[in-house]
Order: C-alpha cells, then sequence, then structure tokens
C-alpha cells in the first residue's frame, strides 16, 4: 500500500493541542498581566508624606485648582505648591494639628516637602498642561474626580492609545475655557457644542503623527 502521510503525521494533532493549549494560556496571562491595573498604573496611589486631601480642600472647601497648581494655563508643567501656599491657612488654621507637623517643619527649614509623584509618562513623550486647558479640555477627563480623593490615584491609563483616542475625535471631551476645573461640569449633560462656542477662534486639531508627542 503506497504511503500517504509519514508515520510522524500520527502526533499531528498531539502537537497542535499541546501548541493550542500553551498559546491560550499565555493569551490569558498577557490579558491579565499587560491589561492590570499594575501595568497601565490605573489606581496608582502613593503613600505621601503629609495626608493632604484633595476631598477637603477642592472638594468640601471648594478651592480652585489653580490656587495651588498655578502654572497649569501657562506652563507645560503643573506646578505642586510650596509649603508658603499651606501656610497662607495653616499658619492660623488648625496649626496644632499633629497632621501639619511635617509642613511646619518644611515651613521653618526651608526644605520642601517630599511629595511623592503620582502621574509619571516616559521621557520620551512630550505632554503640555497649557494647550490641554486653553482648549477647554477638563481636568477632570485626565484625572478623574480628584475633588473626591483623600489620596490622589490614577484615574486614566495615560497610554499612547487613550490620548489617541481623544485626539482622533476631541469635540465631545470639549467645554467652555471656565469650566476646566469644575469636576462635576457634564458638557454632554449642559449640551455644550464647541463649533457654537463664540468664545472658540478656530477648531481644534490634536497632533496624531508621531513628532507631535515624541519629539
Ligand atoms: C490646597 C492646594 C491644592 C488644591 C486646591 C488642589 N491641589 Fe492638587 N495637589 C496638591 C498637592 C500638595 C499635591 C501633591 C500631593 C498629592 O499628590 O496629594 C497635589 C497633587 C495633585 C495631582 C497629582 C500630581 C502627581 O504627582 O501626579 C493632581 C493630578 C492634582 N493635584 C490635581 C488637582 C485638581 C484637578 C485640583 C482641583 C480640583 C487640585 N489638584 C486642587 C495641592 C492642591
Ligand atoms: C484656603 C485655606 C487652606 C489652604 C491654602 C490649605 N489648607 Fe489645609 N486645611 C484647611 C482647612 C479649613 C482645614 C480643616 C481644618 C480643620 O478640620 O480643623 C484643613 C485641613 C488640613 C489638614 C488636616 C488637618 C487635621 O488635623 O485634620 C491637612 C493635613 C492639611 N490641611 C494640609 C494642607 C496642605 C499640605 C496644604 C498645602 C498644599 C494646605 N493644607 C493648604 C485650609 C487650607
Ligand atoms: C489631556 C490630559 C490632561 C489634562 C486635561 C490635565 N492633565 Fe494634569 N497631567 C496629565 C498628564 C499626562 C500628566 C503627567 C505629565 C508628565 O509626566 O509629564 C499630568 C500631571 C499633572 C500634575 C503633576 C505635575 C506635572 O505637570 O507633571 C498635576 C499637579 C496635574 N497634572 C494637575 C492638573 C490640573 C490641575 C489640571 C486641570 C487644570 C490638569 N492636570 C489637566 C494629563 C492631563
Ligand atoms: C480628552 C482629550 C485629550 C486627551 C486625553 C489628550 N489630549 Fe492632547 N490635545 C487635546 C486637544 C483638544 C489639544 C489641542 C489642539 C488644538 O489646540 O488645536 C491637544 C494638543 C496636544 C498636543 C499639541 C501641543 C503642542 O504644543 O503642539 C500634544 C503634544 C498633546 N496634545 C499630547 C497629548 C498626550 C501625550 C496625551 C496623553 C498623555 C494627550 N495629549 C491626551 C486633547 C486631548
Ligand atoms: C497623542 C500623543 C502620541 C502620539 C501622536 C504618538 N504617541 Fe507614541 N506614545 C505616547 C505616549 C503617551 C506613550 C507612553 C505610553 C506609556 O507610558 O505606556 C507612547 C509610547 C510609544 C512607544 C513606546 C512603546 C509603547 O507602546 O509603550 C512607541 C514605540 C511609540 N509611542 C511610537 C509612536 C509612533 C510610531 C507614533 C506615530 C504613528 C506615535 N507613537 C504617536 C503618545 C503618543
Amino acid at each position: 500500500m503506497a504511503v500517504i502521510f509519514p508515520r510522524w503525521a500520527n502526533k499531528v494533532p498531539l502537537y497542535l493541542a499541546v501548541v493550542g493549549a500553551l498559546g491560550g494560556a499565555f493569551l490569558v496571562f498577557a490579558v491579565w498581566y499587560w491589561g492590570s491595573p499594575n501595568y497601565t498604573d490605573v489606581g496608582y496611589a502613593p503613600e505621601q508624606p503629609v495626608p493632604f486631601s484633595h476631598r477637603l480642600h477642592a472638594g468640601e472647601l471648594a478651592m480652585d485648582c489653580r490656587y495651588c497648581h498655578n502654572t497649569v494655563e501657562r506652563a507645560a508643567y503643573a506646578a505642586i505648591p510650596p509649603t508658603e501656599t499651606c501656610m497662607n491657612c495653616h499658619k492660623s488654621i488648625a496649626k496644632e494639628s499633629k497632621k501639619l507637623a511635617a509642613v511646619r517643619k518644611s515651613y521653618e527649614s526651608g526644605r520642601p516637602i517630599a511629595w511623592v509623584r503620582v502621574h509619571l509618562l516616559p521621557d520620551y513623550t512630550y505632554f503640555n498642561h497649557s494647550v490641554h486647558v486653553a482648549a477647554g479640555v477638563g481636568c477632570v477627563s485626565c484625572h478623574g474626580r480628584i475633588d473626591q480623593m483623600n489620596i490622589v490615584r490614577q484615574a486614566k491609563p495615560l497610554s499612547m492609545s487613550w490620548c489617541l483616542s481623544c485626539h482622533r475625535q476631541p469635540d465631545a471631551q470639549l467645554r467652555p475655557r471656565d469650566e476646566v476645573t469644575n469636576m462635576s461640569y457634564d458638557p454632554k449633560q449642559a449640551g455644550y457644542e464647541p463649533a457654537k462656542d463664540p468664545a472658540r477662534k478656530r477648531k481644534v486639531d490634536p497632533p496624531i503623527h508621531c513628532s507631535g508627542c515624541h519629539r
């Protein structure tokens, strides 16, 4: 009888089954690992040297973000406030509080508080706050409800695909410029249409090309 398949061909289904099983396991691992909050940094909320609460200051006390992050409208970097800003109030408010001991120490010594960085892009990407604020992108779109957080937590992945998904269709994400720091403003609910806003001189045009963000 003519041999059509060589003998080793009998084992082919077994090989396929083994490869298939390993591949499946790898896929599950891949989704679990690279898709996990740890990998994308969503949920990262390091402990800070002072138990400073945005929920109290920006939420209950309704302080505007720009009182402390006062460079956000004109610079790439949103400044973290110096100890002097805290002491504007804490020279007289809760001045005996233990929770403020490190703040008083910093004020007396002149050494800044060592706040731990929460959001951080890799060096090879370029990001600029002022451009986004000027275009009417709200803090809440990229940082979530900071005004409800006792400890700042990264709410969005800050991945390339996340940046691009807004850059491709920015209009639904825009708001009037004076609502940029209003955390509860919802452009959809307010029926905001950028094209009909007389304060806008031109249509926004965020970069999609590589050199826009990798310069
Ligand atoms: C009273 C001053 C104050 C106000 C008001 C304030 N912040 Fe902050 N913010 C801080 C300080 C201090 C830190 C650094 C410590 C920390 O992360 O909690 C910080 C950290 C942050 C960070 C994380 C920075 C990083 O390391 O990545 C974001 C984002 C932020 N603030 C957004 C906001 C937004 C949005 C508002 C308005 C809703 C706001 N802040 C209002 C003082 C303030
Ligand atoms: C506009 C005034 C104001 C500014 C500016 C301000 N705070 Fe406060 N802070 C308050 C008030 C009001 C309270 C509530 C005090 C109380 O509960 O008795 C408070 C409470 C606190 C507490 C809790 C104190 C306790 O014993 O429970 C901490 C910690 C704190 N602030 C840190 C900071 C830091 C750090 C900064 C600067 C980044 C800052 N604050 C800036 C007004 C301010
Ligand atoms: C389009 C998205 C976007 C918007 C809108 C935005 N941020 Fe950010 N923010 C980021 C990213 C991304 C980083 C990390 C930047 C880096 O690592 O270079 C960041 C970092 C920060 C930091 C840490 C210091 C710094 O600049 O790296 C603070 C504080 C902050 N943002 C506050 C704010 C406040 C306040 C607003 C609103 C007025 C705001 N952000 C609006 C995306 C955004
Ligand atoms: C929620 C929407 C949104 C998100 C998210 C967003 N952007 Fe933008 N981006 C914009 C808009 C709107 C503009 C302004 C375009 C204009 O003015 O024509 C812009 C402009 C820019 C520019 C051009 C600035 C310049 O100086 O030329 C860069 C670079 C940029 N974004 C980087 C990023 C990066 C990096 C991320 C992610 C970490 C990001 N953006 C996330 C909406 C967004
Ligand atoms: C809107 C801004 C933006 C544009 C446009 C953009 N990138 Fe990125 N890219 C990012 C950000 C932000 C990261 C960092 C992602 C992270 O931290 O995980 C990144 C990361 C990368 C990385 C590192 C690997 C990775 O995926 O993390 C490569 C490679 C890259 N980009 C290539 C490109 C190329 C090629 C283009 C053009 C087709 C491009 N990028 C366009 C924002 C952008």
